[in-house]
């Protein structure tokens, strides 16, 4: 690997990233009216556009107003005047020489009813959480499973959601099936207890997934990218992995190399540590199934760390070096030392203060 492949183009499908690094998608909960981020949260997007990253990730955007949301103060992004507040967005990171992504998610059962308009959460089949909920100190509801109407309708919000962004200019299109939210629970058997064909072998639990993909390509034109997120933990019970096995996770990987899918993004606690017994890193186990551009995340802070995690993928995203340092990217050129940052040290994420 030569030592500037970390600032070196990366053509995918007619967009130009003009180096591997990039912002990794970070919910703000900053909406407080009509589901449009604070003007800050926007600015500060746009910031690190012009300070170089080459992809710029949204936060995770919520596919419905009945059930999708899970924190508060969250974005949608279906209305006018959603669309007409993040075009602008948009446009300013693009003309900044970078390319903007939307990031999408239903949460699931990751949810409590108050969140949501219609009050409802939602899941594969009814079972909660061993884990409580931070946010309330309260367990999790038990969720209604979802019916097959239930199923279409929320595939539908992806649809219009896709749609939105597509009407604001954005470059592409991330449908999150990481971190142990909807998608991710119809995948694993930990939360997947389904006896219809939306359950049990993972060809089927990959149904809903496939749907929502296919129906979202039809929406997403073909200038655009389209990007999966995926990780094997969950942010509630995150002892339980999605697979049970590095070739459980070969034949997922195998499943979305078979879609219409531009980009595989993989979320790990760690890109350095190795899945299972495979001696591998998750981005290595995953390159043997696909050839698709690979996005990596997790711990990935300084040059160092950043070469390394990109010996087996295509690009870097950083979550809490982004949010926390506005020069990441001419910090990385340079190979200054630069911090790991802890958990804690996001909630800043959350806070009223503008990050600079
Ligand atoms: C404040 C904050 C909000 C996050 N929100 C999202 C999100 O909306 N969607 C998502 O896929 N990941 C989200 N993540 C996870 C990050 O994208 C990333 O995977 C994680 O922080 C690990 O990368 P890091 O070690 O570079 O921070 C969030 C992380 C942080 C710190």
């Amino acid at each position: 690997m030569s030592d500037d492949r970390l600032f070196s183009a990366f053509p995918i499908k007619g967009h130009t990233l003009r180096n591997r690094i990039g912002v990794a998608p970070m919910t703000r909960t900053s909406s407080l009216r009509d589901s449009v981020p604070r003007e800050d949260v926007l600015e500060f997007l746009v910031r690190r556009a012009e300070n170089g990253a080459a992809v710029v990730y949204t936060e995770a955007i919520v596919t419905d107003y009945e059930s999708a949301q899970g924190y508060p103060r969250q974005a949608r992004l279906v209305t006018q005047r959603q669309i007409d507040a993040w075009k602008p967005v948009v446009a300013a990171i693009k003309e900044a020489g970078a390319v903007a992504i939307m990031q999408m998610f239903h949460c699931g059962r990751m949810a409590w009813e108050e969140v949501n308009p219609a009050g409802r959460v939602i899941a594969p089949s009814a079972l909660t959480p061993r884990d409580d909920n931070p946010l309330t100190g309260r367990p999790y509801p038990r969720p209604d499973a979802m019916s097959l109407f239930d199923i279409e309708h929320v595939v539908d919000g992806f649809v219009q959601t896709a749609r939105g962004a597509v009407a604001a200019g954005f470059d592409g299109i991330e449908i999150h099936g990481a971190h142990g939210y909807l998608i991710s629970q119809f995948l694993s058997t930990y939360t997947n207890h389904r006896e219809d064909h939306y359950g049990g072998p993972l060809d089927q639990r990959f149904r809903f997934a496939r749907e929502i993909i296919r129906a979202v390509h039809d929406v997403v034109p073909n200038d655009r990218l389209l990007a999966f997120r995926i990780s094997d933990w969950g942010v509630a019970d995150m002892d339980v992995s999605l697979c049970g096995s590095a070739d459980e996770w070969r034949g997922l990987m195998g499943l979305l190399d078979a879609e219409p899918l531009d980009v595989l993004s993989v979320s790990t606690y760690d890109h350095a540590l190795p899945a299972w017994d495979s001696g591998k890193t998750m981005a290595a186990l995953t390159r043997e199934v696909t050839d698709k551009p690979l996005f990596i995340c997790g711990g990935i802070h300084d040059r160092a760390s950043a070469d390394g995690a990109l010996a087996d993928a295509d690009v870097v995203l950083s979550g809490k070096s982004m949010l926390l340092n506005p020069n990441l990217v001419e910090d990385l050129r340079t190979g200054r030392p630069l911090p790991a940052y802890a958990s804690e040290d996001a909630n800043a994420a959350y806070g009223e203060e503008p990050l600079p």
